[in-house]
């Protein structure tokens, strides 16, 4: 099939590749033609692991090419809307890039086609597409119109594509569904070997689910605030816990053993961030609204989430005292591990509090210094966590890369001021910490001394340690 995507932004791009990998011959376009001749070159308009390797191996096969969106909705087949749909300031989905794709799609295509829409839009917004199509169509336009919501995750994105728990399919009428099924065909019925993860032993196929395409789009908004208000309630926990000295990792674990419940996303923080789950809860909130129902819920999922930042830094001060003048050395900047992407990511918005304060702030992160840096260019960067650290008096840990859980303790507790550490991801062994002399502090649970009083006299704090980079990345 002659398939088009377009947008080449997290979902697009993911998408493009993928449906390439499976054996379609794919167009990708996107409005930005820096970024397509980027991707005509061969380079990452951001980091997505595995995604390079799956998009180079289709662009030399002859199957995935860039192109504009006039060119890539000319003879095509099937259409993939994954344009961004960010929040306006009323926290309504902005839909302008939607409608300038369907006008595109109304005056350029040739023959009957498919138009999926993929990006996370609100309930009935393929009805008014339908309605757009027809209006702008310079011929009769002979389409169908597909709500097909995309659930993967960034920083896993090609194995979740792979490996679906479902696939959603709203269609207004049941053959449409017939030529989506053909399209998902070796996902379908997993004939086709997850391409990047040799050690991948998913055999589970995924559900099809086919319903009406107003249920199709709940479906999405409904499943993302859902996950939002499983986090926010596990932080208000997590809070309890601190209030009582209870432990949240084993409440979390007692709940999560009920099938009723689950275990996943039952992980307390900093709070979730990311350029889906904010927007989408507030944009169920609005859309709730709009047809009359005061989803108030979801406006509490959001209050508990704005708080997290705040308690953080709460709970730096009371063991600080006076966060002004103090050096802190942020370990983690993209919203979660294994992506760049730093939207609506609290550790910028920890960043902002801490230098308001008047924290000397100094940050790393593996992949995400460069975007962090862009939007908030007050602290200063570094090229290694143990930089980072240097004369620090307290470490905060915001995303929970696998590498700090790697880190060299002895070597790091050489560098620090204080060896203080904030785990706000649960992600560090505790005992491991204080027998190195830190003092550690994580989310819903009691706090754990240093073996040596936590007062700085653990291992010795001597000279820097050999090979230590001590130059700004800068
Ligand atoms: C999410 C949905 O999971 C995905 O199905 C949808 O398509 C897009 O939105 P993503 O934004 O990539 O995906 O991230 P996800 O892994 O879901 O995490 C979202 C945020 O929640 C992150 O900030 C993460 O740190 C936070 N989180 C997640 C928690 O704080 N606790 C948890 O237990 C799980």
């Amino acid at each position: 099939m002659k398939i088009s995507v377009i947008g080449a932004g997290y979902v697009g791009l993911t998408t493009a590749a993928c449906l390439a990998e499976i054996g379609h011959s794919v167009r990708c376009a996107d409005n930005d033609e820096a970024k397509l001749n980027m991707l005509r070159n061969g380079q990452m308009p951001f980091f997505e692991p595995h995604l390079e390797e799956v998009l180079s191996r289709n662009c030399k096969a002859g199957r995935l090419q860039f192109e504009s969106p006039v060119s890539a909705v000319t003879g095509a087949e099937a259409i993939f809307i994954c344009v961004g749909t960010p929040p306006l300031d009323n926290g309504e989905a902005d839909l302008s890039a939607v409608a300038n794709v369907a006008r595109t799609i109304a005056q350029y295509t040739t023959g009957y086609c498919l138009v999926i829409e993929k990006s996370t839009v609100p309930v009935q917004t393929g009805q008014q597409l339908k309605r757009h199509l027809q209006l702008y169509a310079r011929n009769e336009l002979r389409c169908d119109l597909v709500s097909n919501p995309e659930f993967l995750r960034e920083g896993s994105a090609i194995h979740d594509f792979f490996h679906p728990d479902r696939i959603v399919i709203g269609v207004e009428r049941e053959e449409v569904a017939t030529q989506l099924r053909e399209i998902y065909r070796p996902i379908l019925e997993q004939t086709f070997q997850c391409p990047v993860h040799a050690e991948c032993t998913h055999t589970q196929k995924p559900a099809w689910i086919v319903t009406d395409t107003n249920s199709s789009e709940l479906i999405k908004h409904a499943s993302n605030s859902f996950l939002a208000m499983k986090i926010s309630f596990i932080n208000m926990v997590a809070d309890l816990c601190e209030a009582v000295g209870a432990d949240v990792t084993k409440v979390a674990l007692g709940m999560g053993m009920d099938p009723r419940i689950g275990p996943a996303f039952l992980n307390p923080g900093i709070g979730f961030g990311g350029f889906c789950f904010p927007k989408d809860v507030q944009a169920f909130v609005r859309i709730a609204s709009q047809a009359g129902c005061d989803f108030s819920l979801l406006k509490e999922v959001e209050n508990i989430n704005k708080r997290r930042v705040a308690h953080v830094v709460e709970k730096v001060r009371k063991e600080l005292w006076v966060i002004r003048g103090r050096k802190i050395a942020v370990w983690g900047l993209a919203f979660k591990p294994n992506t760049d992407d730093v939207r609506f990511a609290p550790a910028i918005e920890l960043l902002h509090a801490l230098v308001h304060e008047g924290a000397t702030v100094s940050a790393y992160d593996p992949q995400a210094t460069e975007k962090a840096r862009a939007v908030f260019p007050d602290a200063r960067y570094c090229a290694s966590p143990y930089e980072a650290a240097r004369d620090a008096e307290a470490i905060l840990i915001v995303t929970e890369w696998e590498e700090f859980r790697q880190i060299d303790w002895q070597r790091l507790r050489a560098v620090v001021d204080r060896p203080l550490i904030f785990d706000g991801r649960n992600t560090l062994d505790a005992t491991e910490l204080t027998r190195h002399g830190f003092h550690y502090i994580s989310v819903g649970r009691p706090p754990v001394m240093s073996e040596s009083t936590g007062s700085g006299e653990g291992t010795p704090a001597s000279s820097p340690v050999e090979g230590e980079r001590v130059a700004d990345a800068r």
